[in-house]
């Protein structure tokens, strides 16, 4: 019988421990670099504590929040299990092993793809990350793992007090035989030099440090927006009698312009487009085209460098159009007024199948992060890499559905 080697990386104490635990469920709440991706790797490909992995020629699958995410840990999935990898599918993201045992990977940026699969472990890579957590692991993940009684692994840096917050406190709770969790800062990492560490703590504010490095669960951090995939159901309505309002937020650079129209009366958002482009008289007309065809009476435009010379083109022809100029306070009060329109499940929105800029404005709905500030003042703001042109044009559309007085516009 001929026998192969499989290489993977030695795994360093607490990791080791996290592996062999007999817990089904665990939750590994780390800081930045502790080394939760690759014991997230090696528990797929070789089983957590008694159970099996994909080695055992068990199907076994990978979460991770977004596919940019995704994509770099196929790489390093793929070369890990090349000396007994079968088969490799690119364009499903699968790694069949000579075991018989299966890798699939997915993004949880569309949890519901992966519904209806069989899985004998998953792992969750970087769980606090993704804004529906909760109906993720209830309405797909978990069930996945009936068939085989599978095992799961959650493995992220903290992000305030969301649903990985829920699923480490049920590791802590002793009722819970099930779960267990552990809590680690960077430092347990024996292979990053801990001046790197310091050097880190220097860079960010002490609250940032303790979250990112210290793996605590901060208050004030984390997703922004509520109830938002329950209000997202409608459908693009063509013009009728009503008061429209909109806003629309300029692209910068190498993001996008993005407009919103709302029916003031019933606050159900009617229409939703995004564009970019060098072109700002293309982009201009496409705004007018759509505030004359819903024969808007206030567009709200958001003024900044960008901004002002086409918000002076578009009042010469549109006269409802009124500059906002961001600052912190204002953008707080757009931002909490939205907030509590979606708590109060007082708005309804487009579905992610509505059209293309749907999609893409749900999920950054979705992942509108607050962090609180050393002052204590709370900052909005898309994820560092990602954009918020959307949230911004709704917040816009929405602030215009209040009492002319109470939004200070003149
Ligand atoms: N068992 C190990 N043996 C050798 N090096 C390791 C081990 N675990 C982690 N490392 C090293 O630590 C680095 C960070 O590991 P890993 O990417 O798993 O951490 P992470 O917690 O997922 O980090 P991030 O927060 O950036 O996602 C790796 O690039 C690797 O260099
Ligand atoms: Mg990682």
């Amino acid at each position: 019988m001929r026998t192969t080697r499989l290489e993977l990386p030695r795994l360093y104490s607490e990791q080791a421990a996290i592996k062999r635990h007999p817990a089904r469920f665990k939750v590994f709440c780390a800081g930045r670099r502790a080394g939760k991706t690759w014991l997230g790797s090696d528990m797929l490909i070789t089983g957590s504590g008694a159970l099996g992995g994909a080695v055992d020629g068990l199907p076994v699958a990978w979460f991770s929040p977004t596919y940019k995410m995704l994509a770099q840990i196929w790489r390093d999935v793929v070369a890990w299990a090349a000396p007994v990898t079968r088969n490799v599918s690119v364009s499903e993201k699968r790694v069949e092993l000579v075991t018989g045992g299966t890798i699939d990977m997915w993004s949880l940026e569309n949890p519901d793809a992966a519904r209806g699969r069989k899985y004998a472990g998953v792992f969750v890579d970087e769980a606090a990350m993704v804004p529906v957590l909760e109906e993720a692991w209830q309405a797909v993940i978990r069930p996945t793992l009936t068939d085989y009684a599978g095992w799961a692994t959650f493995g992220s840096t903290p992000r305030g007090m969301n649903f990985f917050k829920t699923l480490y406190d049920l590791g802590r709770d002793p009722g819970q035989t099930d779960w267990a969790s552990w809590q680690l800062a960077t430092v347990a990492n024996p292979y990053i030099p801990a001046d790197e560490v310091e050097a880190a703590r220097r860079d960010m504010t002490e609250r940032r440090f303790h979250q990112e490095y210290l793996a605590e669960f901060l208050e004030g951090e984390g997703y922004v927006f509520r109830n938002v995939t329950d209000c997202s159901t409608e459908a693009i309505t063509e013009p009728e009698e009503g008061t429209y309002v909109a806003g629309v937020d300029f692209g910068r650079s190498n993001d996008y312009t993005a407009i919103c129209v709302v029916d003031a009366a019933t606050k159900r958002e009617v229409y939703l487009d995004r564009f970019n482009g060098p072109d700002w008289t293309l982009q201009r007309t496409r705004i007018l085209a759509t505030l004359q065809r819903y024969n808007v009476t206030t567009a709200l435009l958001e003024q900044n460098s960008f901004g002002s010379p086409n918000i002076e083109e578009i009042q010469k022809q549109f006269r409802g159009a009124r500059a906002w100029t961001t600052t912190a306070q204002t953008k707080r009060d757009i931002v909490e007024y939205l907030v509590q329109l979606l708590e109060n499940r007082e708005c309804r929105l487009l579905s992610r199948t509505a059209n293309e800029a749907a999609a893409v404005a749900e999920s950054e709905l979705l992942a509108y992060e607050q962090t609180e500030l050393p002052s204590g003042m709370v900052r909005y703001s898309a994820p560092e890499g990602r954009h918020d042109d959307t949230v911004i044009a709704r917040c816009l559309a929405y602030w215009c559905c209040r009492p002319q007085r109470e939004r200070g516009i003149v």
